[in-house]
């Protein structure tokens, strides 16, 4: 059994080989003609926080394969926790009846305590600030379908480093290729975590924090991340610095730097740079099915 539950997990050569897989998807969606070699399986997508894409693209990419899909969008009512029971009782019954459990939950480490109670394989879809380790995969996709490239990258990560688990599962798995150079681009109260830098330092990463965008047009790949409200003890902090850093439609044009975001985007980009070539957002988010089929036959399939 394998279970998704963190970007440290992967090889280079595993993520070689997802990407490529992904590719194959896409593929097989664009043309029309998708296998269905998960007809005999059921994927339980059960969400503790709210999602659009993450959990729309997991239903679609295990139904485009044959799969059944059971789920919850608002587990934290709906479920038997909100009566009480753990996340650990609610993980061993869900496995008695489906192949695959694809988990989001506000609090960090909730995709690991369920792994070592789980029979069948967990997918992280996001543990509150820590991990997003499927959303990494796709951006991965993302960039190297646009740059050709994974090495060799400027990239600035905005604008909330400290609780975007985003930010901090992409940043690990582009440790993998060489010679890319991190910039995260944050007000200093919202710096990358600690642990965070040290992973990177141990993985042999350059990276700078700075606090504006003066630079932005020597970036290849700004990814930008809204502010995380939900992950704010104090509300009035994110009031403060919601929009102090924006990508404006002044600041893009007319550069090189593509633009991703993993959504939803509140104010950290102008809707006027949506028409930019510089937008890859609403791209990226399409090739979440992609890099999901792949994952679900990954998982499934062994
Ligand atoms: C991200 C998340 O949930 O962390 N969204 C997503 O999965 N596409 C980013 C965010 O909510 O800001």
């Amino acid at each position: 059994m394998q279970h998704i539950l963190s970007a440290k997990q992967f090889s280079k050569e595993q993520l070689l080989e997802i990407l490529s897989s992904a590719g194959e998807m896409e593929k097989q969606v664009l043309a029309g003609k998708v296998e269905k070699i998960l007809q005999d399986k059921v994927v339980a997508c059960i969400f503790f926080e709210p999602s659009t894409r993450t959990r729309l693209s997991f239903e679609t990419a295990a139904l485009r394969l044959g799969a059944g899909v059971v789920s919850s969008e608002n587990a934290t009512q709906d479920f038997s926790v909100y009566k009480g029971e753990s996340l650990e009782d609610t993980t061993r019954m869900i496995c008695g009846y489906v192949d695959c459990l694809v988990l989001r939950h506000p609090e960090a480490g909730t995709a690991e305590r369920a792994a070592k109670v789980a029979t069948k394989p967990i997918i992280n879809a996001g543990d509150g600030g820590n991990q997003h380790p499927t959303q990494a995969l796709l951006d991965l996709y993302t960039i190297k379908k646009t740059l050709g490239r994974l090495d060799n990258l400027k990239i600035a990560f905005g604008f909330d480093p400290k609780h975007s688990r985003t930010i901090r599962s992409l940043a690990l798995l582009l440790t993998h290729f060489e010679n890319n150079i991190f910039t995260f681009v944050c007000p200093p109260a919202l710096n990358p975590s600690d642990d965070v830098l040290e992973d990177l330092k141990s993985r042999g990463a350059k990276f700078e924090i700075i606090d504006n965008l003066n630079n932005f047009g020597d970036y290849d790949i700004f990814y930008a991340n809204r502010l995380q409200q939900e992950r704010f003890e104090d509300k009035a902090e994110f009031e403060k610095y919601r929009r102090a850093l924006v990508l404006t439609e002044k600041l893009v044009a007319g550069t090189k730097t593509k633009i991703l975001d993993p959504l939803p985007r509140i104010d950290e980009i102008e809707t006027a740079v949506d028409a930019l070539p510089n937008a890859l957002y609403f791209e990226q988010a399409k090739n979440g099915l992609y890099v999901r089929m792949a994952l679900l036959k990954g998982v499934l399939e062994g």
